[in-house]
This record gives structure tokens, sequence and C-alpha cells, in this order.
């Protein structure tokens, strides 16, 4: 069985952000079974155990020739596509996403020693994050890393402490983003919005004058400022907002110009946050329609304001790993409550995939060893998928559609569990972490092993 990934008939590049499942998923009619790659889940399941995060490599080389072909059609300048490594990372995939050509965005420490272990280029890393310590900037400074995203005044006065202290001189200041709050809110979870005007991330618009004289004054010898960095938030599904900060910002850089002819930004950093399908029902944009369309305005506000084309930098988690991700549960205990409601356990839950409490997202699944099954809301009993976790809230799926033929020893699959799943997974209960497995044709590759009891016990202290 092999799938088709050859480009959508308009020949722009595939846009997995759009589709529920991953590129290479698959029912096979003859055993009724869903495939990734050339390998039924249930067997994955079978081989590695559940719960199991699996990422179809086609997916993820989709999305970021989606990402990358666009902006080399669409923006005549230099460009970096950063993954934005809080969705998912662990060194395997860093060294995947090093491999396809894309920098790396982190936002700590251990973001950024998982990186520079997996051997990515320090050059291509740019250092998020509104609160690094100074062990963790000087790990940055030691490997040169490409950009450090300065996100306040006092982060500035460490940064230049340290730099000083490193013995950074004057030809070989430290270079640095800034970013800024832009103001602009957008449709998205209050969790998860950050580029409106009270927020923790950025510096505020009316700092920027005392931000510009810092930096042309006593931290002149220290920092080179190389552009500005906006971030509007995530799981956006309007381009408006993108359009509303690039000019923003290169407003900013022609003032900036103005005032300081010799401080020319080189850089435009528009963050990420394009959002997925996670249900039939979402809407997102496509990404090469929409990144061409934010380019392309760019450049062509470049041209009106008369700015030398800046190094375009985006920054994408959800949207390039999101929809390549599925997790396999096994199905347990079942139960109904008379008149109510029938729930199906799975061997997970919130542990794994802390979404549906923490924002209220939905998912899709189905069941992987009976996807050829009608998969229906049984009526009068709706069928809520839940976890294995000592809470009510642990809730996998409120209202799922299942085959009526659902059993222990089921294999479920839910889809869109890339990005945010694992990086934010816990071991409460004292439930180990799953094992991830990147999946390609007939490759198998084991990312992440299983977490085990022992790795429960390694952090404590018995007392003497
Ligand atoms: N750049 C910056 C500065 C960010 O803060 C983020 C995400 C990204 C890039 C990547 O955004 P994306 O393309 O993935 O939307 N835990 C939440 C998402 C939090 C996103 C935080 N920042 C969730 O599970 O939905």
């Amino acid at each position: 069985m092999t799938a088709d990934f050859s480009p959508p008939a308009n020949n722009e590049p595939h846009s997995p952000n759009l589709f529920v499942e991953p590129l290479s998923y698959r029912i096979h009619g003859g055993d009724g079974q869903a495939y990734l790659g050339n390998t039924p889940l249930s067997q994955l399941a079978a081989h590695h155990g559940t719960p199991l995060y699996v990422l179809d490599g086609a997916t993820v080389k989709a999305a970021a020739h989606a990402y990358q072909h666009t902006l080399e059609n669409h923006y005549p300048g230099e460009h970096l596509v950063l993954y934005a490594a809080k969705a998912n990372l662990n060194i395997g995939l860093a060294q995947k996403i090093g491999q396809l050509g894309l920098g790396l965005d982190v936002v700590s420490g251990g973001e950024l020693y998982t990186a520079l272990q997996a051997g990515f280029p320090p050059e291509k890393i740019c250092f998020n994050g509104n609160n690094k310590s100074a062990d963790e900037l000087l790990m940055a400074l030691h490997h040169r890393i490409g950009r450090i995203t300065v996100d306040n005044l006092d982060e500035l006065a460490l940064l230049h402490e340290l730099a000083a202290s490193s013995g950074r001189t004057a030809d070989d200041r430290v270079p640095i983003l800034v970013r800024i709050t832009p103001g602009i809110e957008c449709h998205t979870h209050d969790y998860i919005q950050t580029g409106q005007n009270d927020s923790k991330f950025g510096v505020d618009l009316s700092e920027l004058p005392t931000l510009v004289h810092q930096l042309t004054t006593e931290y002149a010898d220290t920092i080179e400022l190389k552009g500005l960095h906006a971030h509007i938030g995530s799981q956006i599904f309007e381009r408006q907002p993108y359009i509303d900060s690039a000019k923003l910002l290169l407003n900013i850089y022609a003032n900036i110009r103005k005032h300081h002819a010799d401080i020319v930004l080189t850089d435009l950093n528009l963050g990420g946050g394009m959002g997925i399908a996670y249900t039939k029902g979402d809407d997102p944009l496509p990404i090469p329609a929409t990144l061409g369309f934010i380019a392309t305005i760019v450049a062509d506000y470049c041209e009106l304001i008369d700015y030398p084309l800046p190094r375009l930098l985006v920054e994408p988690g959800r949207s390039l790993m999101a929809t390549a991700g599925l997790t396999l549960y096994t199905v347990g205990s079942q139960k109904t409550v008379p008149n109510t409601r029938h729930y199906v356990a799975v061997d997970g839950g919130m542990g794994d995939n802390i979404r549906p409490a923490l924002y209220g997202a939905e998912y899709h699944a189905v069941v992987a060893n009976k996807a050829s099954e009608a998969h229906t809301l049984s009526g009068t009993h709706p069928a809520r998928i839940v976890g294995k976790y000592c809470e009510s809230g642990d809730v996998v799926i409120p209202e799922a559609k299942l085959p009526a033929n659902v059993t222990r020893g089921d294999i479920l699959a839910v889809f869109g569990t890339g990005a945010y799943n694992d990086s934010m997974a816990s071991t409460y209960n004292r439930v180990p972490r799953p094992a991830t497995i990147w999946v390609e044709g007939d490759a198998i590759i084991p990312l992440v092993r299983r977490e085990t009891y022992d790795d429960l016990l390694a952090r404590d202290i018995p007392l003497k």
C-alpha cells in the first residue's frame, strides 16, 4: 500500500494542518485496520505498548516543506523557519528538524541543552522566554547561538552584564532580537493568546525609546539589536493579525532608522501560531496561501517604506508537528451510568494529554483495529472516552463517535497529538510517560523510550 504524497493539483505544497489525520494515514479495506505508513496501528501498539505517541514522518516533512517552499517562492529576501521546540522535542526529533534545514526556537535551558546534545547547529537556534536565568543566558552565550530574543528591559540589563563579564566586546557583540507586545488581540483561548497589551511577554511599545537609547549608549559595546519579534498567540485561524503585526513592526523599524540612521534592523520575527484542524469542524488557514500572502505583504511594505528586506523568521510549533502525531491507547474498563452515559476508559489520559482539561481542547479518534466499521454517536447513551487518572476532569473526548462493539483490548487512535502532548506530559499518579516512535513508509524509528517505574524513582532520595 503506497500513499500518494504528490502535491495537490494547483502545485502548491500540502498543508497538513488542514487535515485531522496524518498524511500517510489509511484505512485498509482488506483487514479493516487503520495504517500509518505501511504498518497497522494495532501492530505498532502490540510491538511498542500503549499509550504510544506516533509521529508520521511524511506529515512532518510536508509541513516543513510547506513553510520553506512558500517562503522560497513568495519572499525575495532571506528567511528561516524556526521550529518551536516547545511543541515537542527530543534528541532524535531535533536531529530530524535539523536535517530538514529548519532552525529551532527554544525557551529554556532544557530545550537548548537537548538541541545542543542533538548536534543542532547553534547559529540556527533562537532563544525566547520571559525569564531566562543567568545560567541559561550563559549557556546561550557560551555556545554562540544565533539569536537571543530579549523579553524585557530587566533581562536586557542582565544580558549586558553577562556579556561584559564573558568578555564580549564591540567587535563581538551578542546578536539579539527584542520581543515586543504588539497590542494585537486575536481570537483564541485566553491562556494561549499573548499579543494583547496586558501580557507577561514582551516589551511594551511605550518602552521602546528607552530600549533603543540603552542599546545605543550603555549597552552599545556588548549587544547588537538585529530586529524585533512578535508572537500574537497560538491556534490562530485569522491572517489579519499577522499582517497588522508585521506592519506594526516595520513601522517601528522605519521609525528607529529615522532617529538612529546607523540602526538598520536585519531580522523580522513574526512568531508562530498558525492553527490546525483538531476536529472535522475546525477550519484553519492553509499554510502556503496564508504565509505566501504575509510574505508578499512584508516585501511590498518594505518597498513602500523603502526599507531593506529583512531576513524573515517564523516560529511554527503546532502547525509543523500536531497533525503528524497520534496517540494509541488500549481500551480497558467500560461502564454505563443508567439513562445517562457510557464510559470507555483508556490506559492514558491527562498525564499524556493535558489539553482537554487545561483548555477544553477537542480531539477526534477512531478505533484503529475496527477503523472500517461505522463510528457513530450512540443516541441515548453518548460515549465518553476517559483516562485512567484519579480526576473527574480526566476526559479524552467528552462525546465520542465509536463503533457499537468497542471492547477491552481495542486500540484507540487519537489524532492531532504531535504538539503540546509529550512536551506537557506529567507523571501524575506516578503513571510512566509514553514512548514516541517515528513512522515513515516501512521504517519505524524509536525516538523516546517508555518511562519505567525505576525512572519514576530516579529522583527520589530514600531516608537514611
Ligand atoms: N513562538 C513563541 C514565542 C511562542 O510563545 C510560541 C508558542 C510559538 C512560537 C509556537 O506557537 P505555535 O505555532 O505552536 O502556536 N500549550 C498550548 C500552546 C502554547 C503556545 C505557547 N507559545 C497548547 O497546548 O495549545
